[in-house]
Formats: structure tokens, sequence, C-alpha cells
């Protein structure tokens, strides 16, 4: 038996990253069953040689092929191109990966960090702006342009479900729901509601009774991580909303550098650090490999393989609490190669 793991680095540090997650999985031995990484391909370059973002192939593999994968970092532009779309987007709805998993932890006291920090943002995946549904018109006074913001009860019920078997899970099983449903109170409303009946499904069944439930404005939730983020264990949030949050709950520990996340449906599971495909630092070999290595920490859990999954952040915990072997953006002087080889010595 063997664990099939396809590999999308796409853009960027993208491509400086997933390798080093590939060798951690690597150096895991027998804890997993022999892994067998499949390349394949995506993001801004593909579309500039091929004319597709996405190739049809790479959704076909992932699909027949794979038990998993990896994704790193797109470089999608902020003007409009034609033709193409942000692959990353388009694979978590092709895929169905509803639910985008964020945990943010402060681990030892690094440069510029939080102390106490144990969150994790839960954010919905499939929906809210990210529909993509723009138009632009010419009205009276010039252009217009209008986005469709959908939130569906059927997407919120999941995404509800998932927070609240992660909040119930841990020791202080608290949920927060984040919105703004003071001001959209139709769509943020349906949001705020279904999540928070969640407990009251027919298939609850009186399992989350534990779970304290509270719910936050989503600018003053920002205030209140900056203020005192280690009151925050679960946050759930719409698709926008969770990725704001959850770069800025990032900065609470030190770095972008340092966060995973997992995109999970029913029957996938696709690690991904949180962060983009820093062109700032691209092809510098300084870029921080822990997010991808912890992305892939958080997939193999998710697939039960606690062992290979705790060896993994284990060792990036004893790196980061050793503090000799960091990255630039945690104020070190090392670099991709040299932090992996340290997570490596230690596995
Ligand atoms: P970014 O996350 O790429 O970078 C923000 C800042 O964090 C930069 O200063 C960068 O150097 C730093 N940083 C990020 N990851 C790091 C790491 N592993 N080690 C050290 N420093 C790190 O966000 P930005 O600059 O807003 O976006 C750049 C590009 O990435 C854009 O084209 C955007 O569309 C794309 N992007 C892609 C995502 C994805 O593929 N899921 C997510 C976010 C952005
Ligand atoms: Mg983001």
């Amino acid at each position: 038996q063997s664990l099939r793991i396809g590999l999308i680095p796409a853009d960027g540090i993208g491509k400086e990253v997933i390798p080093a997650a590939k060798a951690a999985i690597l150096a895991l031995g027998s804890d997993i069953p022999k892994p067998q990484f499949i390349d394949l391909s995506a993001g801004w370059e593909t579309f500039t040689r091929t004319g597709v973002a996405l190739p049809q192939e790479t959704v076909d593999i992932l699909r027949q092929d794979c038990d998993c994968a990896l994704f790193g970092s797109v470089s999608s532009p902020s003007r409009k191109v034609v033709g193409y779309s942000s692959p990353i987007v388009a694979l978590r709805k092709e895929l169905d990966l509803y639910a985008n998993i964020r945990p943010v932890v402060s681990v030892a006291p690094v440069v510029g960090e939080k102390p106490s920090v144990d969150l994790i943002v839960v954010r919905e995946n499939t929906e809210c702006l990210y529909v993509k549904q723009e138009v632009q018109t010419v009205g009276e006074h010039g252009k217009e342009a209008r986005a469709t913001r959908l939130i569906t009860q059927r997407a919120s019920q999941r995404i509800g479900q998932m927070a609240f078997e992660l909040a119930n899970s841990r020791p202080r099983k608290l949920l927060t729901i984040i919105h703004k449903s003071n001001v959209l109170s139709i769509t943020d409303g349906l949001f705020r509601e279904t999540v928070r009946s969640v407990p009251t499904l027919p298939e609850a069944n009186g399992k989350y009774d534990q779970v304290t439930i509270s719910e936050q404005l989503v600018d003053s939730a920002v205030y209140r991580l900056f203020r005192e983020p280690e009151v925050f264990d679960v946050m759930v949030a719409p698709n926008l909303y969770g990725d704001i949050l959850s770069d800025a709950a990032a900065a609470l520990v030190g770095s972008l550098g340092l966060i995973p996340s997992i995109n999970a449906g029913d029957s996938f599971v696709m690690g991904e650090p949180v962060h983009g495909s820093a062109p700032d630092i691209e092809g510098k070999g300084i870029a921080n490999p822990i997010a991808s290595i912890r992305s892939a920490a958080l997939m193999l859990r998710h697939l039960g393989y606690t062992k290979g999954a705790d060896r993994l952040d284990t060792a990036v915990d004893q790196v980061i609490r050793e503090g000799k072997v960091l990255t630039p953006d945690l104020k070190g002087t090392s670099t991709t190669n040299e932090v992996l080889e340290a997570v490596l010595r230690i596995l």
C-alpha cells in the first residue's frame, strides 16, 4: 500500500517550499504508508505557457490517482487578464474542499510574537464573494461594478458542523462566529443563524452541548485579535472574512511563513501554506518552509496518520524553540534549505 500525494508547487516560493515539505514527508519512513509523489501543474506560469491556469489533467489526476495533495502558491495578477482565473479558488470548488482550516499557534518567543495564541480559523471555502460573479456596466455617472456575494444554508451548515466538531475536540470548546449581520443582515444573517442552529439539528443529537458559542462582528474581531488574541479558540467565518482574519492572525505569531492550512472536503484533503507566492523574496532561497511542512502535518493528521503528523510538528517546534536556524522573516539568517536540514536532522 502506498500514499499517493499530488504535488502542485505552482508559482514563486511555492516552488521552493513544497519540495521541503516533500523531503520532510519522506523522512517519516514507516510512520506513513510508502509515499508516492505525483507532480502536477497549475498557476500563472502554467497559464502563460499553455493558456490554462488549471489544466483538466491536474484535476483528473487528483480525483482519480491521488489520496491527498499539497499546493504551494499562485501568482495571480491584480488586474483582469482575459482567460485567467485563480487555480486555487477553482480547485477548492472542483474538489468540493469546503473547509479551510488554519491553526495559528505561538510555540516559542520569536520576534513579533504574542504569547498564548492558540486558535483555529475555520474559513468557508466555496462561496461568499469568491464565487467571482463580477460585472461592470456603464451607468448614468460612468462605470459601475458589481459582485455577487453568495451565502447558502447548505454551505453554512456544513462549515458550521466542521467548526463545532473542531471546537468540541479542543480543551476550551469555544466557538466564535464571525459575521457582519448588523449591516448585511440577509447574507451574513443566514450564515450566523445557520451556524448557530447546528447544535439543534437532529444529527447533532446533543454532541455539541459542551461547546460555548459566542459571536463577534468581523471588524471588532480583528481589533480583539490584536489586543487579546488568547481569548479566541475556534473562529468560523465566511470566505472573505476568514481569508483576511487568518493573514492577520499570522502576524500575531511572527510570520505568515509559519501558518499552515488544509482545504478539506468529505472525500479529499489538500494541504496549503496560508501565504502567497511572495514575489519580494522569490528565487532568493530564503522562504520559510515551516508553513508547508506544517501543512503536510495537518494533511497527514486529517488522514489519520497521527504519529507522522506529530513527528513533523514536534521537529518544527523544536527548530523554532532553539531559535538558531531561522529564515529572515523570523529575523534569522538561515536559508530554506538550512531550516529544512535542521528539521530533517531531528526527524
Ligand atoms: P504573500 O503571502 O505572498 O506575501 C506577504 C508577505 O509575507 C511578503 O512580504 C512575503 O515575503 C512574506 N512571506 C509570505 N510567505 C513567506 C514565507 N514562507 N517565508 C518568508 N516570508 C514570507 O502575499 P502577497 O504579497 O499579498 O501576494 C503575492 C502573490 O501571491 C499574489 O499574486 C497573490 O495573488 C498570491 N497569493 C496566492 C495565494 C495562494 O496561492 N493560495 C494566497 C495569497 C496570495
Ligand atoms: Mg489569503
